[in-house]
């Protein structure tokens, strides 16, 4: 059953073609020109979203607002509006901005003129679970697979043994069967057949499964939602949990690189970060799954993960840990690079013993560069911004863009710094965790640049709780941990 969406404008025009996009994504639309038809298809039915714009007469859009928010508080609106010029504001007793339309209850804003796939993300950002299911064509069995050709930028893969899906299969899948050649093998709507899966990953050898780069948002929200459920669930293995965050963090990193840093991308990642802290807070045998857990096949996104898991264990240890802080450092760690993407191609594509002077210079601008894009985010919080901007700052004040040194480094900075490069550390060996901290540990150089009490902690996350003796007295950053053994 499709989803039902009520359309509201004066427009005719607009709300034709609106209309014909909006049914063409498999939305059921009911269209109205004036407030009191759109009060009284309210009466009479239920929506998934009202997309309301504020022009409308005959009950005026703020007045339609102002029922929907007493009688519908839960309704998801979309509120469109024409900026208001100077003298309009000066003259009229109402302002509408996209302050003031929050305020009165719209879920989201939309300014004249958008794009059509502007008012699409909007409406697809928030479909619940259940709304998806909902507007899913479901099937008894399984759809003839399907041959199709286009782009291979349009799709984006997960390892076939990391595909978790709902029975009812939430969008479709597809196998690659050479450049631009897809074989979609199941449908959107159809029962799961592992036995279809299987057929490809036993009989041909398959290794990655496909799906449209639109479908990923499903697909995140899909992985959020089981993580979420399996993380409590005893009987399932930790590496197996820490898997599932790994794949719902890097589709999530993904879609915000590729998309933008849109507000319902980012409530995703608050999900992949919460998830990625409760699972750290609650699994009593995280420090055995961190000894052996090997699945780190580089990809660009691998490391932000790894940096996340690690920073997550550190500040398990510390005393004043909170779920905002862990969640905010969580956040943090998952973009702490972000600023790389506006760096020069080139540079990304040389390896750091190559840089010439002017390469690091360019370099060591990705933290500020990283937290300027957070500017006037209003999803994500300002420590989320000062993490990222001092991640590359050292204790001993070697560090950058400010050279900062001991307390003036922000602690939480200081642990993603020392996660980040401990991180960097396993992928670059390709050790198990367990061996690459022995090695990390001997590099007294490195070691410098983080509080001896944070590289403690780190060790302390792969040693088995139980075996901890709570120490009253801190230890000083003198101390010397360069020969410190990881268990
Ligand atoms: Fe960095
Ligand atoms: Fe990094």
């Amino acid at each position: 059953m499709a989803l039902r969406i009520l359309l509201a404008d004066p427009n005719e025009e607009w709300i034709d073609s609106a209309k014909k996009y909006l049914e063409e994504q498999l939305y059921q639309v009911d269209v109205v020109g004036n407030g009191k038809d759109a009060q009284l298809a309210l009466y009479n039915a239920k929506f998934f979203a009202v997309v309301l714009n504020m022009e409308i007469k005959d009950h005026s859009g703020p007045q339609v607002l102002r029922f929907l928010k007493t009688n519908h508080p839960s309704q998801n609106v979309v509120a469109i509006y024409k900026p208001m010029t100077e003298e309009e504001k000066s003259l009229s007793d109402e302002i509408i901005d996209e302050e003031t339309l929050k305020k009165s209850g719209a879920t989201e804003v939309l300014e004249l003129p958008f794009e059509m796939s502007a008012l699409h993300d909007c409406l697809e950002g928030h479909q619940s679970l259940g709304d998806m299911m909902q507007a899913l064509d479901k099937s008894e069995g399984q759809r003839e697979e399907e041959e199709v050709k286009s782009e291979d930028e349009e799709y984006t893969s997960v390892k076939i043994d990391e595909f978790y899906t709902s029975k009812a299969v939430l969008f479709d899948v597809y196998i690659k069967l050479g450049t631009g050649r897809y074989l979609k093998i199941l449908h959107a709507g159809d029962q799961f057949s592992k036995e279809r899966i299987d057929k490809y990953k036993n009989e041909k050898k398959v290794e990655h499964l496909f799906f449209h780069v639109r479908d990923r948002r499903k697909y995140i929200q899909y992985t959020n939602f089981l993580a979420d459920k399996l993380i409590n669930t005893k009987g399932i293995g930790t590496d197996k949990k820490l898997s599932m965050l790994k794949n719902a963090s890097e589709k999530f990193l993904e879609e915000s690189f590729q998309e933008g840093m849109k507000p319902q991308i980012m409530e995703q990642g608050k999900q992949v970060a919460e998830n990625v802290y409760n699972l750290i807070e609650k699994d009593e045998n995280l420090f055995k799954a961190l000894r052996d857990w090997q699945d780190f096949d580089p990809n660009a996104y691998t490391h932000a993960y790894l940096t996340t898991v690690f920073a997550a264990a550190i500040i398990k240890r510390f005393e004043w840990q909170s779920k905002t802080t862990i969640e905010a450092a969580a956040m943090a760690c998952l973009f702490h690079d972000v600023g790389m993407t506006k760096l020069p191609k080139e540079l990304l594509e040389k390896k750091e013993a190559d840089f010439t002077d002017e390469d690091w210079v360019e370099f060591k601008k990705h933290p500020e560069l990283g937290a300027k894009m957070f500017e006037g985010n209003r999803n994500v919080g300002q420590s989320v911004q000062q993490i990222i901007l001092q991640h590359h700052e050292y204790y001993d004040g070697s560090g950058f863009p400010y050279g900062k040194r001991g307390s003036k480094i922000l602690t939480l900075s200081n642990i993603v710094c020392c996660a980040d490069d401990f991180a960097e550390c396993i992928v670059e060996t390709g050790e198990k965790p367990v061996d690459a901290l022995k090695i990390f540990l001997k590099r007294s150089e490195q070691m410098k640049r983080y509080n001896s009490r944070i590289v403690e902690c780190l060790i302390k996350s792969f040693v088995d709780p139980e075996k901890i003796i709570k120490e009253n007295a801190l230890p000083s950053n003198s101390r010397v941990l360069a020969n410190k053994k990881a268990s």
